[in-house]
């Protein structure tokens, strides 16, 4: 199984690896689902486009310092988890994402266990972080 993913087949190309400057999101649509694909430094990360506050569109937001902030009232959600930096109990739904060769593919079925790196290739049959790496997620 490739790294950091969940048991589905639902993979959509959603963008290049050039796409997707370091701290920079862009707002991508997959099956019909509103959200936003950021690259947190090394890692690529997605997560639904409206803020779980009051609605701001995360595509306009910052990456900074492992948080995705919201550009309407500066919540920061960890680029990680995706919930609230400071209460756990606000997060936004995240997706697993994966890089194959120069693209870049999200599941829009399943939730996200581990983030992608740049360059990181699918490989199948590799247990990777998705196994034993799972992150504790209070929000969910
Ligand atoms: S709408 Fe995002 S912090 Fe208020």
């Amino acid at each position: 199984m490739p790294r950091g993913v969940a048991m589905t087949q639902g993979w959509r190309v959603v963008a290049r690896v050039g796409d997707v400057q370091p701290n920079d999101v862009i707002a991508v649509a997959v099956d019909g689902v509103e959200m936003v694909l950021g690259r947190d430094g090394d890692r690529y990360f997605a997560a639904q486009r409206r803020c779980v506050h009051r609605g701001g569109d995360l595509a306009e937001g910052i990456v900074s310092r492992g948080h995705l902030i919201c550009p309407q009232h500066a919540w920061r959600f960890s680029t990680a988890t995706g919930c609230h930096a400071e209460a756990s109990e606000y997060c936004l739904v995240t997706y697993p994402v994966r890089v194959v060769g120069d693209q870049i593919e999200v599941d829009p079925q399943a939730q996200a266990q581990a983030p992608a790196q740049p360059g990181e290739q699918a490989d199948e049959g590799e247990a990777g972080p998705g196994k034993d790496q799972a992150r504790d997620r209070p929000c969910r």
